[in-house]
C-alpha cells in the first residue's frame, strides 16, 4: 500500500485550473509554492504570480521555483484588501488552504473573479480540519482533539479559525459571481505515522500545546500527551491509520 506523494494534490489543483499554454496563472496566499511549483512544473513557460503576505513564505517560493524559465512574480500582498492586479488580467487562478485566514472570503473571491478573463478557471481548496481522521486513539478523546484542533485560535490568524472552510467552500462559491462547474473531493490517507501524517498530528500537537500554554484550549495536556500516546502505540503495532479530505471547488468566470 502505497500513499499519493503530497505533490499529487498540487499537481491536481493545476490541471483542473487548465492554464492554457504561457498563459497568465495566479495564485493567492502561495505559501512557501507547493501548487506554482507544480504548474511551473507541468507548462516551464507560464507567467506565474504568487500573493501572499509572508516575505518568508515568498522567499521559499522563490528557492522553489528558482529553475522557473518562464516569467515569475511573486508579491507580497494582504489578500484582504483588493488584488494588486488590473481587470482580466489572468487566465487561470488558484488558492489552496488560504480562506480559512480571512474573516470576508467572499470579497477576496470577487475580487478573484474581477482580475479573472471572461472563460478563465478558478480552483480553490481547503482542506477540511473537521473532518480529520486518526485511527489509534481512544475514540471520544480522539474526537475531543480533532474538534479542538479545528475551533483552535490560531494566533497568527488573530481569530478562531474556520476549521470547517472545507465543507463550506461549495456553498461561499456559489455565492460568488463565479459559476461552478464542479466539485472534487481529494483524499490523502497514510497507514503509518510518517510523511504527511506525521506532518500533521505534529500540526496538532503543537496547536493545541500552544493553546494549551496561553490557557485557551478545550483538551488538556494530559488528554494531549494521552492521544498522541494513543497513535504512537497503534503505529507500532501497525493499528494506525490517517485521512485528510480536500475539497476543491472549480469553477469559471462567465
Ligand atoms: C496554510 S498556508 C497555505 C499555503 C499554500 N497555498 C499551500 O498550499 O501550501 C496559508 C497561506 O496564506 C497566507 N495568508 C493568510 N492570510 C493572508 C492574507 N490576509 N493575505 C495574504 N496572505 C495570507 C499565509 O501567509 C500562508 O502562506
Amino acid at each position: 500500500m502505497t500513499p499519493e506523494p503530497a505533490h499529487a494534490l498540487h499537481e491536481r489543483i493545476v490541471r483542473l485550473a487548465a492554464l492554457p499554454r504561457g498563459g497568465h496563472g495566479l495564485d493567492l496566499g502561495c505559501g512557501p509554492g507547493p501548487t506554482l511549483a507544480a504548474w511551473s512544473a507541468t507548462d516551464p513557460s507560464a507567467h506565474l504570480i504568487g500573493l501572499d503576505y509572508s516575505t518568508r513564505a515568498l522567499e521559499r517560493a522563490a528557492a522553489a521555483l528558482a529553475g522557473h524559465a518562464g516569467p515569475l512574480n511573486l508579491r507580497t500582498a494582504d489578500l484582504a484588501e483588493p488584488l494588486p492586479l488590473l481587470d482580466a488580467a489572468v487566465d487561470a487562478l488558484v488558492s489552496f488552504n488560504l480562506i480559512e485566514c480571512l474573516t470576508d472570503p467572499l470579497k477576496l473571491i470577487t475580487d478573484a473573479c474581477r482580475v479573472m478573463r471572461s472563460g478563465g478557471r478558478a480552483v480553490l481548496g481547503h482542506t477540511d480540519f473537521d473532518a480529520l481522521v486518526f485511527a489509534g486513539a481512544e475514540p471520544a478523546l480522539d474526537r475531543k482533539i480533532v474538534h479542538a484542533f479545528a475551533d483552535l485560535a490560531e494566533p497568527w490568524i488573530g481569530r478562531a479559525s474556520e476549521g470547517r472552510a472545507g465543507r463550506n467552500l461549495p456553498g461561499l462559491v456559489a455565492a460568488s459571481p463565479l459559476l461552478t462547474e464542479s466539485v472534487v473531493v481529494h483524499t490523502d490517507y497514510a497507514t503509518s505515522l510518517t510523511g504527511r501524517a506525521a506532518h500533521r498530528v505534529e500540526n496538532v500537537v503543537s496547536g493545541l500545546a500552544s493553546a494549551i500554554g496561553h490557557g485557551r484550549s478545550a483538551v488538556s495536556a494530559e488528554e494531549l500527551a494521552a492521544w498522541h500516546t494513543g497513535l504512537v502505540k497503534a503505529d507500532d503495532e501497525s493499528r494506525f491509520f490517517f485521512l485528510e479530505t480536500a475539497i476543491l471547488v472549480v469553477a469559471v468566470k462567465a
